[in-house]
């Protein structure tokens, strides 16, 4: 992304000129910055026996699927509806992971392939894929009892979660696999999204290896995914090659030796930085002191600064410049505090917060009612995590790549609200 004379850009198109051709809000994901954050990972990764997988609860629009499996990539599901899309994307049976948390025996009979691999989560989940006679094969999600993440509902591993079969656990629900005649064909532990630096993920991949000795059977060890991407100005980036080195050094040995393959399978490192939300202004107020700006989306479109007190960074894209993104941001330009807030009739819906939840004012190039806002890296958790509450439809979604702009997915209409309503 980049300003050209005052005016965002998204790829070599105008956001001005998505927004009037396909109206706001609007999804637009740069497809040579997915690109990108594919290969980084896969460059970083070569010299170890590795497939990375796509964590598709990052952003499971077809087109994005598609981008990643043609690049190589397996695909991290955790719901039947995930795996159907998977396999509408083109993703075989043996390159999907099914990760369980909390199943009913109809989404394990919803897997419908018996090549997907079932990551068990529970004990329960081992007993219900016995009980069902599923032939698939099966890996054990482990906590490894360390957690880490950029919010406290974002950490997986460690205490107090609610996923992963604990260490004490982990022996009992070897035997009780090999004991029903399968084997135990992965290892997989993921501790939480948004970490910043590669030393817990080092530590998790550490105690997971430990296990190996205990799994005679293994083709796989799933590290999981959870690498962190900047959103606010002066974050840096994941140090992906240090994560790499360290991995490599510590599981390069241990992974030929046993002729296994180390998965990664990050979600949000993939797709955050190609997406920004478009929205209009609609609304301007001054209310005891404060500015406030009121525009055409909501935490229905872009949940996160709601639900984790997350900071996404906007710019006014009608008017602004380099020194307004978050990678180049320039703190010097004189700029209006403004409290951002959406349409929907509920007080929570503000973009505009202190990590705590708080409401705060952010600074923004001069903006008028009709300009476009930009919310910036909404590429993750963004869509995929969207509501139509209050009825506001679900937004479209467009792929730009160079000059050129692809409609992903159309704006829901009116009819869609009624859909299976009877
Ligand atoms: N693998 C498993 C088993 C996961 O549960 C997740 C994310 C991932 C991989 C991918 O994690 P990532 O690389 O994207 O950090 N809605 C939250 C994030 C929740 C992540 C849930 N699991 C947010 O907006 O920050």
């Amino acid at each position: 992304m980049d300003f050209r004379d005052g005016v965002l850009h998204i790829g070599d198109v105008s956001a001005l000129d998505l927004a009037s051709r396909f109206g706001t809000p609007l999804y637009a994901y740069d497809a040579g910055v997915i690109r990108r954050q594919i290969e980084r990972v896969q460059t970083a990764f070569q010299s170890l026996p590795f497939r990375p997988f796509y964590a598709m609860k990052a952003n499971s629009n077809l087109s994005i699927l598609e981008l990643v499996r043609k690049k190589g990539y397996g695909c991290d599901c955790v719901s039947p509806g995930e795996i159907f899309l998977a396999r509408q994307a083109g993703f075989t049976p043996d390159e999907i992971w099914f990760t369980c948390s909390n199943v009913s025996d109809d989404d394990l009979r919803a897997i419908g392939d018996p090549a997907i691999v079932i990551n068990a989560n529970s004990m329960s989940e081992i007993d219900r894929c016995i009980r069902l006679e599923l032939p698939n094969p099966i890996a054990l999600r482990v906590n490894p009892d360390i957690g880490a993440g950029a919010h406290k509902d974002v950490v997986t591993g460690g205490s107090g979660v609610k996923f992963g079969i604990d260490l004490a656990e982990l022996k009992e629900a070897r035997m009780v696999t090999e004991d029903a005649g399968h084997r135990v064909v992965g290892l997989h532990a993921h501790i939480g999204s948004g970490i910043a630096t590669p030393a817990p993920l080092i530590e998790s991949a550490r105690r997971l290896l430990e296990l190996l000795p205990e799994f005679a059977n293994l083709q796989w060890v799933n590290f999981g995914g959870g690498l962190g991407v900047p959103y606010a100005p002066g974050e840096t980036e994941f140090p992906i090659d240090d994560y790499a080195k360290e991995l490599t050094l510590l599981a390069d040995r241990l992974l030929r030796a046993r002729d296994l393959t180390a998965i990664l399978e990050p979600g949000r490192y993939i797709v955050a930085q190609s997406g920004v939300l478009l929205s209009r202004i609609t609304a301007r107020r001054v209310s005891n002191g404060v500015d406030w700006i009121g525009c055409d989306t909501g935490f229905n479109h872009l949940v996160r600064p709601s639900k984790y007190g997350a900071y996404h960074h906007i710019v006014n894209a009608s008017y602004g410049s380099d020194g307004s993104l978050r990678e180049s941001w320039n703190p010097d330009v004189r700029r209006e505090e403004v409290v951002i807030a959406g349409n929907l009739c509920e007080s929570s819906d503000v973009f505009t917060r202190e990590p705590d939840g708080t409401r705060k004012p952010r600074a923004i190039d001069r903006a008028q009612i009709d300009d476009i806002l930009a919310f910036c890296d909404a590429g993750a958790y963004g869509f995929s995590m969207a509501s139509h509450y209050n009825e506001r439809l679900l937004p479209a979604e467009v792929m730009v790549d160079g000059s050129s702009t692809r409609v992903i997915r159309t704006r829901q209409t009116y009819d869609d609200l009624l859909k299976g309503q009877l």
